[in-house]
């Protein structure tokens, strides 16, 4: 068997801290996988790892252009991609801490010259930048400070190959997450991590693209949810643990506790907070459409996910 693949980025708000019980939670099924939130991708790896879970076939989808693009490289260029990494790492590594920094912010400043270029600039800054963070200004100009990491793995070929592995024949989109959603058709599964409610008024991190994933956009969600739940689509999301969040969730009538899905929670921890001291654990909202007996810890109860704490449903 292929060695598994794992995400090749670091992200804001990806899932691997929390990926186990997200997979124990994954609904036991043959048919597509569409993640319209893309990210990381920590869940589409995770899937394809598991036997009982790999996908049939799989879009995936994000509005951030160039982080679509680098998927699309990893995909179908890995070997040119690495070789362009590893002419970026050498001298990076090789250099005093000031000689990185200069070479950070040059690489920073460039226009790439063709799509592998773009690529391997994007991984580059995602690793050697202040806690993989991607933000850019009004102009779209990635615009995140050095990081000052003492080893940082810019080129992980083992990752990148595995991953190139995971997403042959994997359709990988650009835009906005209703397109993909309306593309799923009944038996698929679509996991939706969108960028998050924030937890207090000053942690408003939702920086992934120049706009915001404001309380609108979270209701336009929701619809698109109900729309797939219409259509026998199953569908895991999740979010903060926000009462707006599960405010909206609850507020239809259905067959899991009187509501139309099923709300669960996990314990996380942010790491991404405007305040440090607030980082720590909080809990995950999941929300499911499908029944307990659907999911995939249902298959063994002996798996590793089940000796974990109970997690406390709603
Ligand atoms: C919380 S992150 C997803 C993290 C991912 N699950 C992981 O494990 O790394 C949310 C993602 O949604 C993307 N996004 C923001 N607004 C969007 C929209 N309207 N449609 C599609 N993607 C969007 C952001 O670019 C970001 O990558």
């Amino acid at each position: 068997m292929a060695a598994p693949a794992h995400p090749f980025l670091k992200w804001a708000g990806g899932k691997g801290q929390i990926l186990e019980p997200l997979i124990a939670r994954a609904p036991r099924q043959s048919g597509g996988y569409v993640e319209p939130f893309l990210g990381g991708g920590a869940m589409f790896f995770g899937l394809t790892a598991d036997p009982a879970l790999a996908p049939a076939g799989a879009v995936l989808n994000d509005m951030n252009a160039d982080l679509v693009t680098v998927y699309q490289v990893v995909r179908d260029d890995v070997e040119r991609l690495i070789a362009r990494l590893e002419a970026l790492a050498a001298p990076y590594l090789a250099a005093s801490e000031a000689d990185r920094a200069a070479l950070y912010y040059t690489e920073r400043d460039r226009e790439p010259a063709d799509r592998v270029d773009l690529a391997a600039r994007f991984i580059f800054l995602n690793k050697t930048c202040f806690n993989g963070l991607y933000r850019v200004n009004r102009r779209g100009e990635f615009n995140v400070p050095h990081g000052k990491y003492r080893n940082p793995r810019i080129l992980d070929e083992p990752t990148l190959r595995n991953a190139a592995r995971a997403l042959h024949g994997v359709q990988i989109t650009c835009g906005d997450f209703e397109e993909p959603m309306r593309a799923a058709r009944e038996g698929d599964f679509v996991y939706l991590d969108p960028p998050f409610e924030p937890l207090t008024k000053t942690s408003s991190f939702t920086g992934y693209t120049s706009g915001a994933f404001d309380r609108e956009q979270q209701v336009r969600l929701k619809w698109a949810v109900d729309d797939l739940t219409a259509r026998g689509v199953r569908v895991m999301l999740s979010n903060s643990h926000q009462d707006f969040i599960v405010g909206l969730y609850r507020a239809d009538r259905g067959p899991f506790d009187g509501s139309r899905y099923r709300i669960d929670s996990t314990p996380a921890r942010r790491a991404i907070n405007s305040r440090g001291d607030r980082r720590g654990a909080v809990d995950e909202l999941i929300v499911m459409n499908y029944p307990a007996g659907e999911e995939r810890r249902s298959l063994d109860s002996t798996s590793a996910s089940d000796d974990r704490p109970g997690p406390r449903t709603k």
